[in-house]
């Protein structure tokens, strides 16, 4: 894949090549590393522990190549969060290493570097920023400017990212007085603007319309193809399954399954989802014998049954409407939500985790 030049601009005295070049790793130090294009990130036996007891991330080990979209998928609580803000500094890991290739390859430790780890990475936190002083445009360029951009550079590069997204009419509207949809635009253009070789997205379409979403996926995928590696926090699990390369499934702080969202649907292969809509206050009806799993995530009763099951279940679920204990139902294929379910055993707006203790490192 070749890399275009805006990536190589990117980071500041940060150029993409098999050369040795300078980071920087505090204000005043820098230091010789040899990036290269195809470093990807790595996060090896990361272990998060607050106050000595909560075990926030345990043992996750993954892997982001550049010219990837990876999703960081999980309930609430999961452990998302503590673990992308261990790669820009923000926490620091109990244990293990998070680098910009492999160390023995000459790659960078971004937990001992944070400076240069925040000269490398693009970072949408999943907080609105505190831009309430400034109109849209003017942090957009600042950010970009910041981030090492020249001054032209940035300007194009801003004027085309708002037009792309579709909010010029709120370019000279002042932070605290954007909808919370614009401004989380606005922050994702301030994070992708002159971006880094690693882009982390706390959930960037959090608030954002579905029209807009699209055009801010369709940028996430362009950031991509231009050569970033692209770590992405969602709770979106259909947009998810549409727009990303890869994805970890995280529960209590770990991976509990990763791949391709067709790999990880693939034990569902042959199956279809029976959705059935219970009326309020009705108590989940007995599991029928073809169920393959079920669920019920609020007034939701979700059931996946083999394919030659399909008119036995159709038969049961209109049972359940005609003796009003349903009020509508629907059949169709199984989506990386019947997964995420199966593998979480709750939906995304369920309740937080609860405090556990840290799994034993052997
Ligand atoms: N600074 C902190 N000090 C103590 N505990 C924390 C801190 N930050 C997060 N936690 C705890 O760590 C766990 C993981 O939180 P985290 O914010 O990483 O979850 P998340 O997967 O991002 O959740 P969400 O989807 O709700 O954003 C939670 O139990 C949370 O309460
Ligand atoms: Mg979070």
């Amino acid at each position: 894949m070749s890399i275009p030049t805006f990536l190589e601009q990117a980071s500041v005295g940060s150029v993409i090549t098999n050369q040795t070049e300078s980071i920087a790793m505090t204000d005043t130090e820098t230091t010789s590393t040899r990036l290269t294009a195809r470093d990807a990130l790595i996060i090896d036996d990361v272990t998060k522990v607050y106050g000595g007891s909560l075990c926030a991330n345990d043992r996750v080990s993954l892997r982001v190549e550049p010219g990837e979209v990876y999703g960081l998928l999980g309930p609430n609580g999961a452990g998302k969060t503590t673990l992308v803000s261990q790669i820009i500094g923000l926490a620091t890991p109990t244990s293990g290493v998070i680098s910009l290739g492999n160390l023995a390859d000459g790659g960078i430790d971004l937990v001992a570097n944070p400076a240069a780890a925040r000269q490398l990475c693009s970072y949408l936190p999943q907080a609105q920023l505190p831009i309430d002083s400034l109109r849209a445009r003017t942090a957009i360029e600042m950010m970009g400017r910041i981030r090492g951009g020249s001054a032209d550079a940035v300007r194009e590069r801003a004027g085309a990212l708002i037009e792309a997204l579709e909010i010029g009419e709120w370019e000279t509207t002042f932070g605290n007085s954007l909808s919370g949809g614009v401004k989380r635009l606005v922050g994702f253009i301030m994070a992708i603007v002159q971006p880094g070789r690693v882009v982390i997205l706390d959930e960037p379409t959090n608030d954002v319309d579905p029209l807009r979403r699209r055009l801010m996926w369709a940028e996430i995928r362009e950031l991509a193809a231009r050569g970033s590696a692209v770590l992405l926090v969602t709770h979106n699990v259909l947009e998810a399954e549409r727009s990303v390369d890869r994805l970890a499934l995280i529960d209590e702080g770990r991976v509990v399954a990763e791949g391709t969202p067709a790999s990880m649907k693939s034990a569902d292969k042959g199956r279809l989802r029976l959705q059935a809509m219970l009326e309020p206050g009705q108590a989940p009806p007995t599991t029928p014998a073809f169920a393959r799993t079920q669920t019920m995530v609020g007034r939701r009763y979700l059931l996946t049954v083999d394919q030659p099951d399909a008119m036995q279940a159709i038969d049961w679920v209109r049972g359940l409407i005609d003796s009003g204990v349903a009020e509508e139902y629907e059949l169709g294929a199984t989506t990386l939500e019947d997964t995420y379910v199966r593998l979480i055993g709750r939906d995304n707006a369920d309740e937080p985790v609860t405090a556990r203790a840290p799994a034993s490192q052997s």
